[in-house]
Order: C-alpha cells, then structure tokens, then sequence
C-alpha cells in the first residue's frame, strides 16, 4: 500500500526528558539539558535531510518559570551558548530561526541575543527552527482575545466579524502553517499546554526515548508513522 500521507511540511516537538535522563546517569539535571541542546542540532539536520521545512521546538513553557532558579538561570545560559553554536548551522541551511511566546518574560541578554539571530536569519527561505520560549497556549490564545477586544474596543473590528481567521490571524506567528506532526519524547502523552489552538488536527507520536538520545533514526521514525496516517478532517 502507498504511503497515505507525503512528508509532513511542518513537525513540532515536545523535549522532554533531560532531567530523568541525567538522573538515571548520576547527572546534574542541567547536564541533561546541555545533551538535549545537541539534539537539537541533530535534529534540526535530520529535519533538512527529510525535507521537513519548519521545525517547531518547544524550549521553555510558561510553567517551566515554577522550576529552582538555578535551573532557570542555567537554561538561559544554555540558550545562548546554542545560538552562538549554531548560527553559522542557519546560516549554512539558510534556515530562519524565529521565536514565539511571551518574550518580554526573557532576561534581557538571552531576548537580545534572539532578536539577533532573528534578523540575521530573517531573509532565509529554505527552513525555518521556531523556538517556543515562555511560551503557552492558553497564553498565545488569551493575548490573541485581548488583541481582538482591543480592536473592537477602538471601532477597527466589528464584533460579529470575529471568526476562526480573525483569531488565528493574531497568534504570536500567524503566517506559520498549523503542525501536521507533534511529537514528544521521554514517554509522556499529554501536551503541557503546547499549540492548543494550532494543534487542532495535528497527528501525535509519542516515544519513550528521552531527548537527550533522540536522534535521526527516531526522527525518521515518527516521520514513517506518520506516513501510515490517515487524516480526514472531519470528512470521509
Ligand atoms: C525538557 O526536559 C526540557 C524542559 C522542559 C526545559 P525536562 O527538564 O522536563 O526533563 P524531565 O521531564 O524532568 O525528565
Ligand atoms: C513540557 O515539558 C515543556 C517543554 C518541553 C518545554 P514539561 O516537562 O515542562 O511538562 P510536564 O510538566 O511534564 O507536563
Ligand atoms: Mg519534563
């Protein structure tokens, strides 16, 4: 039988795993944090030689402030050591990289070098990387609400014109196709408030692979059972 569905255009990605996976090794959770941070690189090559063009990775949820300052502050630091690790690799690809979620929650440091790399990249048309960061559906969605009763209150929108377009058109990157494929590692199933809204008619792979050991056969993987998918919108 033919593959039911071609590569996806668009996977995005639940990281989870790296404090067990340090855990189980006698390891600083932050050492397993660093190993995720290398996945990222092997992944975001794995995901150019599938000819899967944007990747959405989800970094930092807005939950994740609740964690030991230590934690914190160490995974802010990692974040800029990988941008400056990794801007010759979107630069090479001509990948774009691009942020999403609640920036202003960021240190300043790690915005500022974002917004950098950002504008660096922003020409590229051959990939894109979103890294989510402070980020939370229900917060995209309810930011998106406010800016919608923004305009309404100023006389720019009319309320009965609010539909789904109207919404989606002020999430925090609305030019970006919805994920055909989500995935997440380490065993867990659920989402943890990633892409509600876009997450809508996504097919899920979840593996027991801890992120830190995610690497291109796995990837390939979720890209085969997706493959096997069939989606049907609603329709028959
Ligand atoms: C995912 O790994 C990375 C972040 C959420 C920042 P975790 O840190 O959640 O690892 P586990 O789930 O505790 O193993
Ligand atoms: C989800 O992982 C967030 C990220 C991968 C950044 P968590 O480890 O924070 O999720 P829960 O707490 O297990 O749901
Ligand atoms: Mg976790």
């Amino acid at each position: 039988m033919p593959d039911a569905n071609p590569t996806p255009r668009h996977v995005a990605i639940i990281m989870d795993g790296n404090g067990r996976w340090a855990k189980a090794r006698g390891l600083p959770r932050l050492e397993g944090h660093k190993a995720g941070a290398e996945t990222v690189r092997r992944v975001m090559r794995a995901a150019k030689k599938f000819g899967v063009e944007y990747l959405t990775l989800y970094a930092f949820s807005v939950e994740n402030w609740s964690r030991p300052p230590a934690e914190i502050r160490g995974l802010m630091r990692l974040l800029r050591f990988f941008l400056k690790r990794n801007e010759k690799e979107f630069h090479d690809n001509k990948v774009r990289m691009r942020v999403m979620g609640r920036r202003s929650d960021l240190p300043a440091s790690a915005d500022k070098a974002l917004a950098e790399v950002e504008a660096a990249t922003a020409h590229y048309t051959e990939g894109q990387l979103i890294l989510c960061l402070s980020y939370g559906g229900r917060t995209e969605i309810a930011a998106a609400a406010r800016a919608l009763a923004e305009d309404a209150a100023a006389g720019r929108l009319d309320p009965a014109a609010i539909d789904e377009k109207a919404l989606a058109s002020r999430l925090y990157l609305p030019d970006v196709p919805d994920p055909d494929l989500i995935v997440r590692t380490s065993g867990e199933e659920r989402l943890s408030n990633f892409l509600l809204w876009q997450a809508a008619y996504a097919e899920f792979h979840f593996t027991p692979v801890a992120w830190p050991d995610f690497g291109e056969d796995d990837f390939r993987a979720a890209l085969d059972a997706y493959a096997r998918r069939h989606r049907r919108y609603g329709g028959l």
